[in-house]
């Protein structure tokens, strides 16, 4: 007996890449629903070669459901996600709502799989923030082989991390910087079109942002409370494809050569790393693919036991879409989770 998916959000970045994702993955699905605000009620959206009618999430029913795959907000997440696993849907969510609620599992099916069986107190699994989650995809086999102590990452994040309007509005400025119009700044604080903003999300006492904090707090929820990081995170003008550039320093001595054939063997990681002309990936290579790539894997001299890496993957699929979605299938294929007897 299949399962009845609802994707909550799916006329979103990160919802039409569930659908797509859950199509592609023949995730096993007897029923997918498409819902979304009353706004995008009865529009379509595409799911593998069918065609999805959008339900408004307010009016749906979820007595059916077995997994909902929540993407659309926090604000959302807060009100609906504790309704939705109140009647029996596993939720697993990809806002900053439940992440680092000590009874919400936070995971990453590559780093920490077996966290998902803590799922049952809520009902809900959370999903990382979509910087931290290709970061720990890295960051796990090195660490495994030679503890890490501490992590100093720069940020390039796309324009896709901020929703359709933030797309919108890249492609929008810069078609007004052609036609010499007026640059219009709804989304972002400062113009993004040919610039970079040195700010994600709100700003902290101590002057970091909340993406900065996010990437620090879940680093340490789902890989290791004791590894300490610190990160500036930066808005770039790629629309899709966040990098990252790493700086990690290790209790214990690790070349660059033994650094490459960990991550080589790595789940979910790739390594493309050739010391010449375009031979590492950038964020335009990631879109449409579930790996993270890892390239200009080098020591540094620095520090004791440091390397350097520079990290990169596709924000919608690995991280949002695609590690929700891998979630749900570790939930099946560990059986911790059954079908419901649907009504007739
Ligand atoms: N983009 C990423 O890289 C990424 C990565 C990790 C996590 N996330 C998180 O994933 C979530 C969605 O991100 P996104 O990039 O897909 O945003 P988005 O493109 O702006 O899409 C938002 C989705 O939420 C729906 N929605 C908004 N208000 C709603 C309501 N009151 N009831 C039901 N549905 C509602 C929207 O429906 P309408 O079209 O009807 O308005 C739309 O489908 C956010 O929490 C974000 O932080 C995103």
């Amino acid at each position: 007996m299949g399962y009845k998916v609802a994707v909550v959000g799916a006329t979103g970045n990160v919802g039409r890449e569930m659908l797509g994702i859950l199509a592609e993955r023949s995730f096993p699905a007897e029923e997918v629903a498409a819902l979304a605000s009353r706004r995008s009620q009865g529009t379509e959206c595409t799911f593998g070669d069918r065609t999805l009618k959008v339900k408004a999430l307010e009016h749906y029913d979820f007595a059916d459901v077995d997994i909902c795959l929540m993407s659309a907000g926090g604000a959302v997440s807060k009100e609906w996600s504790p309704r939705i696993a109140a009647k029996g849907a596993v939720v697993i969510d990809n806002s900053s709502a439940w992440r680092m609620d000590p009874d919400v599992p936070l995971v990453v099916p590559e780093v920490n799989a077996d966290a998902v069986a803590g799922f049952a107190k809520k009902n809900i699994i959370a999903n990382p923030n979509c910087s931290t989650a290709q970061l720990v995809v890295a960051l796990k086999p090195l660490h495994d082989r030679a503890k890490i102590k501490r992590v100093v990452v720069a940020t390039y994040q796309s324009v896709s991390g901020a929703g359709k309007d933030a797309m919108d509005e890249l492609f929008s400025q810069t078609k007004a910087v052609f036609t010499l119009d007026e640059v219009q700044t709804k989304k972002f604080s400062k113009r993004i079109a040919f610039n970079v903003i040195p700010h994600i999300d709100t700003f902290m006492e101590d002057g970091s942002t909340r993406e900065e904090w996010k990437m620090m707090m879940e680093t340490k929820k789902i890989l290791d409370p004791k590894i300490k990081l610190t990160a500036t995170c930066v808005r770039v003008p790629v629309f899709v494809g966040h990098s990252e550039a790493v700086n990690i320093e290790f209790e214990n001595p690790i070349t660059a050569d033994e650094a490459r054939e960990i991550l080589r063997a790595a789940p979910g990681c790739l390594v493309i790393d050739k010391r010449e002309d375009g031979g590492y990936v950038t964020p335009y290579e990631s879109v449409g693919e579930d790996a993270t790539y890892i390239s200009r894997i080098r020591e540094d001299a620095t520090v004791d036991n440091g390397l350097s890496l520079w990290v990169v993957s596709d924000n919608l699929r690995k991280g949002a879409a695609l590690n929700a979605i891998q979630i749900g299938e570790t939930l099946i294929n560990r059986k911790l989770i059954q079908a419901k007897k649907k009504a007739a």
